[in-house]
């Protein structure tokens, strides 16, 4: 039988081709400030997909926990109350315990180092990690290496013996701390300046630009320039939600990113050493140069915890980041 071609069929039929189909929405929500690497990131992805994807994807970017806070972004990404996020890598423990090699004290010489090691095999490894907890790793980004500020000059590791130390949930931090006396106190990133305010914690770890956004150096007098360890991120999303797009936008969004994270690799150092300028220039804060015997001594007190968390970690992953440094 010949189909029967109405008018009202041809009309519906040419309205529905030529329809623009609702923009897929990406809520990106982070916890920093927009003027770090990973808050430029996010706006620069944005700027980037709503070009080159007009009217297919909007994408929305949350700045300073306002959307969600790092205790419940991981949760609020696999149950899609957000697309996109970057946590630290500090923040993914109860997933995967083979990214706590980020966490390790003294692994990564700086950040080039860490470059490397991100790029080759076992890194990129890494990204897929956690893709049977519907967490899908698409990029590192850069923030930077660790400093160490406190209340109190810290120059060798038995400074900081009975200071309370703000730290991300992780165990390794945890342990890194006790290797020097010190004790600790997870807190959501949002809730750091207050705490460093009020005394409730007398000391913290963060790279420059986190510290500088967030004014930490108006309440901390003294930041060692410790270089100890590294605060990077991996950008994820929930792989149901990622791979449930158009495959069009997908590679497209894919590609961006691949920009973005060229970009925010690129600057992230020099936007640390600007803010590090800017902390010294506010004179709030004395900033210490270690000594070449001094950072030796705090690696040394610190170095066995590789060993205590090498079986959680892996040995041939902890083997693989130790090449990169030269
Ligand atoms: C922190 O909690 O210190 C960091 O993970 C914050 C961030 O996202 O840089």
């Amino acid at each position: 039988m010949k189909p029967i071609v109405t008018l009202a069929g041809l009309v519906l039929a040419a309205a529905s081709a030529f329809a623009q189909a609702e923009p897929i929405v990406i809520k990106f929500a982070h916890v920093v400030a927009e003027d770090t690497p990973k808050g430029k990131g996010a706006l620069l992805f944005k700027r980037l997909a709503e070009e080159r994807l007009p009217g297919q994807v909007k994408v929305e970017v949350y700045p300073n926990s306002t959307l969600v806070g790092d205790a419940t972004e991981i949760q609020a990404l696999r149950d899609n109350d957000v697309q996109l996020i970057a946590p630290s890598l500090a923040k993914f423990e109860q997933y995967t315990k083979q990214l706590q090699v980020f966490d390790l004290p003294f692994l990564f010489d700086d950040i080039e180092a860490v470059n490397r090691f991100q790029k080759r095999a076992k890194g990129r490894q890494l990204l897929r990690s956690m893709e049977d907890k519907n967490i899908i790793g698409l990029a590192y980004w850069h923030n930077g290496m660790k400093q160490l500020s406190a209340t109190q000059p810290l120059r060798m590791p038995g400074d900081a013996a009975n200071l309370a130390f703000r730290i991300q949930p992780s165990a390794v931090l945890e342990a890194q701390f006790g290797a020097v006396g010190a004790t600790t106190k997870k807190l959501a990133f949002a809730d750091v300046f207050g705490a460093l305010q009020a005394g409730t914690v007398q000391g913290a770890e963060n790279p420059w630009s986190n510290i500088y956004s967030k004014k930490m150096h108006t309440v901390q007098p003294y930041i060692s320039e410790t270089n100890h360890g590294v605060l990077d991120y991996m950008v994820v999303s929930s792989t149901r939600f990622w791979m449930g797009m158009p495959h069009k936008v997908r590679f497209e969004l894919e590609a961006i990113l691949d920009e973005v994270s060229y970009a925010v690799n690129r600057e992230a150092e020099e936007l640390n050493q600007a803010d590090r300028e800017r902390i010294r220039q506010a004179g709030t804060t004395e900033i210490i140069s270690l000594t070449p015997e001094q950072r030796l001594a705090w690696r040394e007190r610190m170095r066995p915890v590789w060993q205590q968390f090498e079986s959680d970690i892996g040995a041939d992953i902890i083997k693989a980041a130790q090449t990169v440094n030269r």
